[in-house]
């Protein structure tokens, strides 16, 4: 395993002012957001809709760091005939992969799951990397039962030591591939919980994480860690301020994540689009953490863009205007330089 290789391309996807477009959306993930346009789901839409985000400029140059791909689209190329990988490289950025399978319900722990993917893995890695991919991610998914249910509460400490322990197996074989592994642990923020209880949650999900990376000899300085933020579920009644989840999740963050660790990117796990940058924002102008803080963020980058495409050609322009913006205002994030202000000034 080469450290200082890994070590390099893991502190280049979390460069302040820059950060990962995670555009690996599943081809069932995919369908839902082109329904949410009413756009079939079909691989010329899929294309279309990735070939834009891929040219926008300066998005790709100047905010993007990193771009996460599905296998079919690592594999795709542009209308023109460009493979989408060249014209990622060719911006600057670096090529990634989702190589988990999904997820499927965890035997022996009704409510909780676990990540498939491992099996052939290795040979999985090797192919990709031939196709260009620098870095990987593996997300695992943890929800928080209702704050009334009392027996059979989620996670459990086995659920979480099952889904860990493949995280960290996912890690070690893609370092050895010269691949750096981002590693997800998601509690998902739907739900009723507290934001006292995701935060304990968090907490507990990330200590069992890190001691299952150091047990699989997996080396902290070639890994980028993508967690939630500390929020209360989306349907409990009191929800904290933007302070209140900027202290908890770096306080959460400074108990469990080793300072080895070059950089976090967080997962936007279905906040708004100005509320997933103002939190970021918040965090890093409190700052005095040893990780960049940045974002990985999904549907918080891609959301405006896609009403404004709409999966209409004539929409174009003003689908990159929109990615243009939501990626500028996350890249003043991660240097903790938004407000609201500039936000609402809409680009030129
Ligand atoms: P969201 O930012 O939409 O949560 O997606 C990020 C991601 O890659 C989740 O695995």
């Amino acid at each position: 395993m080469d450290i200082q290789a890994l070590n390099k391309i893991a502190v280049k996807m979390v460069e302040p002012g820059t950060g990962i477009l995670a555009a690996d959306e599943s081809t069932g993930t995919i369908g839902k957001r082109l329904a949410s346009i009413g756009a079939e789901n079909n691989e010329d839409n899929r294309r279309d809709w990735r070939e834009m985000l891929f040219r926008t400029q300066p998005a790709m140059n100047d905010y993007i760091s990193g771009v996460i791909l599905f296998d079919e689209t690592i594999r795709q190329s542009a209308k023109d005939g460009t493979p989408f990988v060249k014209l990622i490289q060719d911006a600057g950025a670096i090529p990634g992969i989702k190589v988990d399978k999904g997820i499927t319900p965890l035997a022996g722990r009704p409510g909780e799951t676990i990540t498939q993917g491992l099996d052939g893995l290795r040979e999985r890695l090797a192919e990709y990397y031939e196709l260009g991919a620098r870095f990987a991610k593996w997300r695992a998914v943890i929800e928080i039962s209702h704050p009334d249910q009392y027996v059979g509460q989620t996670p459990t400490r086995g659920g979480l030591k099952a889904n860990n322990h493949a995280l960290g197996r996912y890690a070690a074989l893609c370092q050895e591939a010269g691949i750096v592994p981002i590693v997800e642990p998601e509690i998902l923020m739907g739900g009723y919980h507290s934001v006292e209880r995701c935060h304990e949650v968090t907490r507990k999900t990330l200590n069992s994480l890190f001691t299952e990376l150091y047990e699989q000899g997996v080396a902290l300085e070639g890994i980028v860690l993508k967690p939630n933020m500390v929020v209360a579920g989306k349907l409990c009644a009191e929800q904290p301020s933007r302070q209140e989840i900027a202290e908890r999740t770096i306080q959460v963050l400074k108990d469990t994540v080793p300072s080895a660790v070059p950089g976090i990117a967080f997962l936007s796990g279905g906040q708004a689009n100005e509320e997933a940058t103002r939190n970021l924002d918040m965090m890093n102008k409190i700052g005095g953490f040893p990780w960049k803080l940045t974002y990985s963020y999904g549907r918080a980058l891609q959301q405006s863009a896609l009403f404004a495409w709409k999966g209409d050609a004539a929409n174009y322009d003003a689908a990159q205007t929109a990615f243009n913006h939501r990626a500028r205002m996350n890249g003043l994030a991660s240097k903790g330089e938004w407000s609201a202000e500039i936000d609402d000034t809409v680009d030129a």
